[in-house]
């Protein structure tokens, strides 16, 4: 399972792909907004230049209409041919938008994908990615790992190559489950990757390494 960062805060993506486990960055206009950035442009364009090359980078429109979401997708997808991934919602629009875009190579990330029909739909429409919204399912009560694996059970059966980002990830444990449930991807916020690293018997051991090697008097040079 490949890593995404969830987040447009140009900080957390320098420090996530300094560690070299940061394979993509997923953006929304919630994101944009929260980090403080005024030019979604600048924003895409500095990010490609921190990730390694051709990392994807989903970039969403914000339009209603078929040729508002194409026309948003092209733009997108002008800033950095290389990186752009356009996201579109998971509805009729968006369906239809996916084709359009395909016509010129774009590649769609479906977003905001709540079931595992509204998967197979986006597959078949041609997506390169889909992404269920694990927690925002599990905050109204629903399992949504469990449509997770479904889509994942759909797409292996027929023989779908659209990858499954697990999205809406509210803490470490979604990660290995699902890791567990074989999905593509995870895009996570950066606090959820420090997360993952962290272990207290890491940090106490590494203390207590340094303490012995310092009394001991060797030398490691
Ligand atoms: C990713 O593509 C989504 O925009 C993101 O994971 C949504 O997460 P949230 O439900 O925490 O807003």
């Amino acid at each position: 399972m490949r890593i995404f960062l969830d987040t447009a805060v140009i900080e957390e993506i320098k420090k996530g792909a300094a560690m070299g486990v940061v394979h993509g960055v997923t953006t929304n206009p919630t994101l944009v907004a929260r980090a403080g950035h005024k030019d979604y442009k600048a924003v895409v364009r500095e990010i490609a230049a921190i990730l390694p090359e051709a990392a994807p980078i989903s970039v969403e429109v914000v339009s209603e209409t078929v040729a508002d979401m194409v026309a948003d997708g092209k733009r997108f997808y002008a800033w950095a041919p290389d990186n752009v991934i356009v996201k579109l919602p998971t509805n009729a629009e968006g369906l239809q938008a996916t084709r359009e875009l395909a016509k010129d190579g774009i590649q769609v990330n479906m977003t905001l994908c709540f079931s595992a029909n509204q998967a197979l739909l986006a597959a078949h429409a041609g997506v390169t990615y889909i992404s269920p919204f694990l927690g925002r399912l599990d905050d109204i009560g629903h399992d949504g790992m469990q449509v997770v694996k479904d889509i994942i059970e759909i797409y292996d059966m027929y023989g779908f190559a659209t990858e499954v980002i697990a999205a809406s990830i509210r803490h470490p444990l979604h990660c290995i489950a699902a890791a567990k449930a074989g999905a593509h991807i995870a895009t996570i916020p950066f606090k959820i990757l420090e997360q993952m690293l962290k272990h207290p018997l890491t940090d106490k051991g590494i203390e207590q390494f340094a303490e012995d090697w310092a009394k001991s008097g060797a030398t490691n040079t």
